[in-house]
């Protein structure tokens, strides 16, 4: 045995007998939660009062299983930290919240419930707090998908549903702090791009924490999230011929999301501030080229156009049996960005004074919609704020330049007056830089926050775990490859399909030539040096697939 094992090991003793005997450990319940929508946040706050109303009612009836000390903290989402491994610094640094008595950490989303935190700490008791260790509902993929790099599903890797809760052992998550804040430049990590911020957590253990010596298993020697039967996807724990004796009952589970349509169901807050919206409010600018004018136009045109009244084919040419929109910007295999923001600003003028337009959704033409739950999350928020909405991705988190974006594929939904201040105010470094990451860039520039909709997806339904699809309905899919998508649009989109849309309403003819006036001013994002030395450009490519 090395030295220094030795050295972990009498520690390690010197610490239980000293420290633990005596004094009570510490259990900290952390919720994650997000800015935005107000009722996240209300969640949020409603979750931490029902804990807290437990943590009283045992303290008043003498039995505090373990012993424990809990303290409970709402962490409101600070720019990047969503991640969870870009918030473990401000764990440990302002807040000093986790300490080093801190035995368990209860990792919880706005959307998780907590049934009974007598019952969970009595199972925290009977586990081990020494150990390096991460429980949670384990999610599987069906297949390598692009929204976790393509990692091999084979092996069957396992991350936790985030919004079932994940708990921690106070050592895991010390371990991880010293390993984000002082060992930045050993870390693995695989890529520059957040995009499941829990499969990645799950990945980052299994590269960069190696498990203590008397805890390596010879089959892995690797630390993988142990799937605890108390942690549920739902709150009817799920009775199958897989999972046999469950063991106890659902402690902790996700909370799935009401299907709303405009403004139903009616609860009083939504009531207060929400606004009815249809999809007549929104105006769809849909990114075409030729080669796909046949195949894909046809398909959006049986299925979700039948919902979307407003809705324009931007191309590189003018093609009236459609019709398209020329944006007078040739066609690249990737990135887009001169052409996204000619569409940008064609759509605003196209717009015009149309009173009733209050969003605009900027899509693909292999995007696949719910144009009626789009508009029952739209009309919770604020559209004569500056709002941007889309399925959040992040890149480059850790580092100063690093920002979040909504991905394209998925579909990018701007306020009319955002949509204004994009064209004032962003410009592309070069024609081809991929226009969702430099929307995104400049967007945080200007200091507006990329706000996620959870049911909004850049891959295609088998991409994503089904406990996922079935926790928030789903509003959007992308990518037709390998797919049907009238059966995605019926079946996971809740859509009926009608053998003809309803027509376009026709268009006046457009000046083809969009010159875009491409102002001074910040941002300029071809002066900005990151653009050049991560490669953004290339990473755009590789996930334009
Ligand atoms: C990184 O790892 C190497 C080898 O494992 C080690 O020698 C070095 O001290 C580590 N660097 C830091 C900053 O911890
Ligand atoms: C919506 O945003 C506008 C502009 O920021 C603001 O003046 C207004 O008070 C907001 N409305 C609500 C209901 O928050
Ligand atoms: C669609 O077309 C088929 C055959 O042309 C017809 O049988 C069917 O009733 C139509 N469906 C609708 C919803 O119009």
């Amino acid at each position: 045995m090395s030295t220094k094992v030795c050295g972990e090991l009498v520690l390690l003793c010197f610490v239980s007998l000293c420290c633990c005997k005596f004094e009570p450990g510490e259990v900290l319940l952390v919720i994650a939660c997000p800015p935005l929508p107000l009722e996240a946040k209300d969640e949020c706050l409603a979750l931490a009062d029902s804990v807290r109303e437990q943590r009283r009612k045992l303290e008043l009836a003498g039995i505090f299983p373990g012993d424990y000390v809990l303290k409970v903290h709402v962490m409101h989402e600070l720019f990047n930290y969503w991640t969870m491994l870009d918030a473990l610094p401000h764990l440990r640094g302002q807040t000093r919240l986790l300490g080093p008595r801190t035995e368990w950490i209860i990792w919880c989303q706005h959307n998780t419930r907590l049934t009974s935190l007598r019952g969970l700490l009595e199972q925290l008791s009977r586990q081990n707090p020494r150990e390096l260790s991460f429980y949670g509902h384990a999610l599987y993929d069906s297949e390598a998908t692009i929204i976790h790099h393509f990692l091999s599903y084979k092996d069957r890797f396992p991350y936790p549903m985030f919004s079932a809760g994940v708990i921690f052992t106070g050592v895991m998550l010390r371990r991880m702090v010293e390993l984000v804040v002082h060992n930045a430049h050993n870390i693995t990590l695989n890529s520059d791009f957040s995009i499941d911020a829990s499969h990645e957590l799950a990945r980052f253990i299994y590269d960069n924490v190696s498990p203590n010596p008397q805890e390596r298993t010879p089959m892995s020697g690797k630390i993988l999230l142990k799937s605890a039967s108390y942690i549920c996807p739902t709150a009817a724990a799920v009775q199958g011929p897989e999972i046999p004796n469950r063991g106890p009952c659902c402690l902790l589970h996700a909370q799935p999301e009401e299907p709303s349509v405009g403004l139903l169901p009616a609860s009083e807050h939504r009531k207060e501030r929400c606004v009815y919206t249809s999809g007549s409010n929104i105006y769809f600018a849909i990114k075409t080229c030729a080669k796909f004018h046949k195949e894909r136009i046809a398909i959006i045109e049986r299925t979700w156009a039948t919902e979307a009244w407003n809705r324009r084919y931007y191309s590189d040419v003018a093609d009236v049996g459609i019709p398209t929109i020329s944006t007078g910007i040739p066609n690249v295999q990737s990135g887009h960005c001169a052409k996204t923001l000619a569409i940008l600003q064609l759509s605003l003028k196209d717009i015009g004074e149309q009173m009733g337009i209050r969003w605009l959704m900027l899509v693909d033409d292999d995007t696949l919609l719910s144009v009626s739950r789009l508009s029952g999350v739209l009309s919770c928020h604020n559209h004569t704020d500056l709002m941007y909405l889309g399925q959040r991705y992040g890149f480059r988190l850790h580092a100063p330049d690093g920002f979040n974006y909504h991905t394209g594929g998925a579909g990018i939904v701007f306020s009319l007056p955002l949509v204004k201040l994009i064209v004032e105010r962003c410009s592309c470094p070069s024609a081809s830089a991929p226009d969702d990451m430099i929307l995104g860039y400049c967007l945080q520039a200007l200091g507006v926050a990329a706000v996620p909709v959870a049911g909004m997806h850049q891959a295609r339904p088998q991409d994503y775990a089904s406990e996922l699809l079935h926790l928030h309905p789903p509003v959007s899919f992308h990518k037709f490859w390998n797919t049907d998508p009238g059966h995605t649009y019926h079946w996971w989109l809740g859509g009926s399909l009608l053998n003809r849309s309803v027509p376009l309403a026709a268009l006046k003819e457009q000046t083809a030539a969009a010159q875009l006036h491409l102002l001074e001013g910040l941002p300029r994002l071809g002066d900005v040096g990151f653009l050049q030395e991560s490669g953004l450009e290339a990473a755009g490519k590789h996930l334009d697939l």
